[in-house]
C-alpha cells in the first residue's frame, strides 16, 4: 500500500512508482558535505561528476549570438534541424554510420534522452539488463517505467571491462534491452571494439535492444575515442540506440543538451513523450551545442590532456595509500578504488566509509554502493592537481586511524 504522508490537513498519497525509487546512498554524504561547507569548513569535494573547466568561449559566444538574434522561442520538439544534421555528420565522419534527422532526437541532457527511451520502450513485465558498476540513474529510470532492472556484475579482476559473456546468464524471455556505458561512470572502464562487436552480436541473436550510452566518448586515453556501437549499425536491423551529450565533452553540464540516435519508430515515440513533458530543449542551448559540435575542437584536446595528467597523478598517489587498490582506468574522469580492507566495525560499508572520510579527512567521495558495487568509492578527478594532491594526502592520514 502506498505510504500516506500528512501535509497540513491533507493526506497525500505518493505514487507507488515514486516509492519504488531507491533512496540514493549518496544523499546522506552530500548533505553532510554541504552542511560542513556552509559552516565554512574546508571540504575537498571529489564527488561531482562534472568538468571543472568553463564552457569554451566559442560556445558561449554562439549562445550570446542566439539571444541577440532573438532565437528564444519554442523550437521543433526533437531539436532544430541544423543540430540534428550536425550530429548526423559527426556520426558519419567518426564512425561511418548513416543517420537521418528522423533517426535523431535532441533532449535536455543525456539523462532526458535515456528517460524518454525508458518510457517509450519498457513497461510492467519487462526486464532490462544493466551491468554493474552502473550509473545510478539507469536502474531508477527502468523502475520509473515500471520494468525490472536486472543487474549483471562486472568484476574488478576483469578491470571492470564488460564482456558480452557476462550478460548471458541473466538473459530471460522477459529481457527487452541491455544498457551499457563506455567509458564507464563510475569505473572509467572502456569496452574494447571486439567486445562491442560481441555485444551487438548478442542482441542481434536474441532479438534485444542495445542502448549504448557514449556520453564520455571523447575521454578515452588509449585511443582518440572510445569505440562507438554506431560503427556497427546495420540499417536493416533495428537493435541499436546510441545516447550521447555535449555535457561532459564540452564542459556544458548546465546547458542541458543530450541526444539519442536510433530506429525512427523509437525516436518518434521518444519525441512524442518529450512533446508532452518538456517540449524542445532550450533554444539557446541548442545553438550553443551546434557550435560545440561543429566549431573548433581545440578545447576538447586541452581538457582531455589535462584529465589524463590528473588521472596519472591521482592514480599514482592513491597507489601509495596502504590497503587501497585501484586499477588505472582507460576513460572518463573517475577512479574507483577498492577500499574493502577498511570496511569493518562501525565503518561497515562504503557509505559509512564515505562518511568517515568526510568527518576525518574533510574529503567528499561517492560510495560504491550508489553504483551497485559495495567495497569501493568513486573519486572524480575533474578537479585541480592541488586539490587532488591535498585530498589524497588527507585520505591517507585519516586511514592511519583505522587499524589494519
Ligand atoms: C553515464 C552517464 N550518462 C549520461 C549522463 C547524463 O548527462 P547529462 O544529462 O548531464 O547530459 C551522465 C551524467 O553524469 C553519465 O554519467
Amino acid at each position: 500500500m502506498p505510504e500516506l504522508k500528512i501535509v497540513g490537513k491533507t493526506r497525500v498519497k505518493l505514487s507507488g512508482r515514486v516509492q519504488k525509487l531507491e533512496i540514493s546512498p549518496t544523499t546522506a554524504v552530500l548533505q553532510e558535505a554541504n552542511q560542513l561547507k556552509r559552516q565554512g569548513i574546508d571540504v575537498i569535494d571529489f564527488g561531482p561528476g562534472e568538468p571543472d573547466f568553463s564552457t569554451p568561449e566559442n560556445v558561449k559566444e554562439a549562445a550570446h549570438q542566439a539571444i541577440r538574434e532573438n532565437f528564444t522561442k519554442y523550437t521543433e520538439v526533437g531539436g532544430i534541424l541544423p543540430l540534428k544534421q550536425a550530429l548526423a555528420d559527426k556520426y558519419k565522419k567518426d564512425w561511418g554510420a548513416g543517420y537521418d534527422a528522423a533517426e535523431i532526437i535532441v533532449c535536455a541532457g543525456g539523462k532526458q534522452a535515456l528517460f524518454n527511451l525508458a518510457l517509450a520502450l519498457f513497461e510492467e513485465g519487462d526486464e532490462v539488463v544493466i551491468p554493474a558498476p552502473y550509473w545510478v540513474t539507469f536502474p531508477e529510470q527502468v523502475r520509473l517505467a515500471g520494468a525490472v532492472p536486472v543487474v549483471a556484475p562486472v568484476p574488478e579482476h576483469e578491470r571492470f571491462i564488460l564482456r558480452a559473456a557476462m550478460l548471458e546468464p541473466v538473459l530471460t524471455s522477459r529481457t527487452r534491452a541491455i544498457i551499457v556505458t563506455s567509458p564507464n561512470n563510475p569505473t572509467g572502464a572502456v569496452i574494447p571494439e571486439e567486445e562491442v562487436r560481441r555485444l551487438v552480436k548478442l542482441v542481434r541473436e536474441r532479438g534485444l535492444l542495445l542502448i549504448s550510452d557514449e556520453t564520455y566518448e571523447h575521454f578515452s586515453y588509449q585511443t582518440d575515442r572510445a569505440f562507438s556501437a554506431s560503427a556497427l549499425r546495420d540499417e536493416a536491423l533495428q537493435e541499436l540506440i546510441i545516447v550521447g551529450a555535449v555535457s561532459k565533452t564540452y564542459a556544458m553540464t548546465g546547458w542541458r543538451i543530450g541526444y539519442a540516435l536510433g530506429p525512427r519508430a523509437i525516436i518518434a515515440a521518444a519525441t512524442n513523450i518529450q512533446s508532452h513533458a518538456t517540449s524542445n530543449p532550450a533554444s539557446i542551448s541548442q545553438k550553443a551545442a551546434l557550435e560545440a559540435i561543429t566549431g573548433d575542437q581545440g578545447s576538447v584536446k586541452v581538457m582531455k590532456a589535462e584529465y589524463r595528467r590528473r588521472r596519472d597523478f591521482a592514480h599514482a598517489a592513491l597507489a601509495k595509500v596502504p590497503g587501497v587498490s585501484c586499477d588505472l582506468p582507460d576513460g572518463a574522469f573517475y577512479l574507483f578504488p577498492n577500499v574493502s580492507r577498511y570496511l569493518r566495525g562501525e565503518v561497515r560499508d562504503s557509505a559509512a566509509f564515505a562518511g568517515f572520510l568526510l568527518r576525518e579527512a574533510r574529503v567528499a567521495v561517492v560510495p560504491g554502493s550508489a553504483f551497485g558495487a559495495e567495497g569501493y568509492i568513486r573519486i572524480s578527478y575533474a578537479t585541480s592537481m592541488e586539490l587532488l594532491a591535498e585530498g589524497i594526502r588527507r585520505i591517507e592520514e585519516a586511514l592511519r586511524k583505522i587499524k589494519n
